[in-house]
């Protein structure tokens, strides 16, 4: 399928074909040249590593890339993204968290070190040219945004240009004393395809209609999206006095009353920064018409959250989000919706993620 709906132009562009979320082979595409290639959330470091753990293995992307991987921390406290499949036959080596020096295959005994080198395997004298190179655990690259983990199967996006915009518009938050808040922290699932979902989020064109609490607290007029190479952001101003960022004179938006940033990163992930602290969504594709969305909370002002009522707000925007993204799902089913347009003031972050995905599928 030939995706050439999106145009440069926002003035002159449609949307993605409604076919774009329900045919399969998209569906095993966008796998390959849009998840593949991006940067993945893995967790943050605190979660793996604070305790006496040295291995934590983990799925990326359960259920769709669904690719073991193990962390590790090494002997000299280096962090490493390893594969968690045995180099042997293919079994899974670590299946819990674990304090241990080496990694050793459950099923023949072959032993790795911390850095995924093969070390030993019992009943290998004769076989010859070995160990290869293969023979040692495939290493990702892991990358790391102050307390966050990120790694990619097979990069292709430039990682300091993300970070690089983070830093000049969050460096002035103590982002080291922000608290990981299991209570607050949740998972909705959601019956619609990641990238609607996406879609949703994308644009503030539809708060005065479905978040009647949310647009009160917001200045509508002056929310404004910004793009960037691989992310774009929404800024939110306060319409209501003291639940704003205290900015400080060198930031770039000294003056405004923001109450929150809106990041979005190519293709899957969504910071929102807040006065109290930070909300990251993880969008994870299950099938094309089921998605799981990570609502990982981190409280920095928990006495603003509490007086906010944030994790209410919260909880409440994201059924109204879901109640439109649900419909429509249903409603491009129909025979009768092909593409639709953009409105250019209010949607260049929707088009935007639609050229993206466009660009990589073509
Ligand atoms: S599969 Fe790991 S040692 Fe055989
Ligand atoms: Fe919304």
């Amino acid at each position: 399928m030939q995706l050439n709906t999106v145009k440069q132009n926002i003035s002159q562009s449609e949307t993605l074909p409604a076919d774009f979320y329900s045919n399969t082979k998209l569906w095993e595409a966008i796998k390959e040249k849009v998840f593949a290639p991006s940067w993945q959330y893995l967790g943050d470091q605190q979660q793996f590593f604070g305790g006496q753990e040295t291995i934590y293995p983990i799925t990326l992307l359960d259920k769709y890339l669904d690719e073991p991987l193990l962390l590790t921390k090494d002997t000299e406290g280096q962090l490493h993204c390893l594969s968690n499949v045995c180099t042997h036959r293919g079994f899974l080596l670590a299946q819990h968290p674990a304090k241990d020096r080496k990694i050793t295959c459950g099923y023949h005994g072959r032993r790795f070190n911390l850095e995924g080198k093969m070390e030993f395997m019992p009943e290998f004298k004769d076989a010859e040219n070995f160990p290869r190179p293969c023979d040692h655990l495939h290493e990702l690259p892991l990358k790391r945004w102050r307390q966050f983990l990120f790694t990619s199967l097979e990069p292709k996006i430039d990682w300091d240009e993300i970070t690089g915009e983070l830093d000049r518009r969050l460096s002035f938050l103590p982002l080291e004393h922000f608290r990981y808040a299991p209570a607050y922290s949740t998972e909705y699932m959601v019956h619609a395809h990641w990238a609607l979902y996406c879609d949703n989020y994308l644009e503030g064109f539809h708060i005065p209609f479905v978040h009647h609490q949310l647009n009160q607290m917001l200045d509508y007029g002056a929310y404004d999206t910004e793009v960037f190479p691989n992310m774009n952001l929404q800024i939110g101003y306060s319409s209501v006095e003291g639940e704003h960022f205290d900015l400080p004179p060198e930031h770039p938006d000294y003056g405004k009353k923001i109450t929150a940033f809106y990041y979005w990163i190519y293709p899957n992930l969504m910071l929102n920064f807040y006065p109290w602290g930070l909300s990251i969504n993880v969008v994870r594709p299950l099938n094309p018409s089921l998605s799981r969305i990570s609502f990982i909370t981190y409280l920095y002002d928990e006495k603003k959250f509490l007086e906010m009522d944030a994790a209410a707000l919260t909880d409440k925007v994201e059924r109204e989000d879901e109640f439109v993204v649900e419909g429509v799902q249903k409603g491009l089913r129909s025979r009768f919706y092909k593409t639709g347009r953009f409105s250019p003031r209010r949607e260049k972050g929707v088009h935007h993620f639609h050229s993206l995905l466009q660009q990589a599928l073509s």
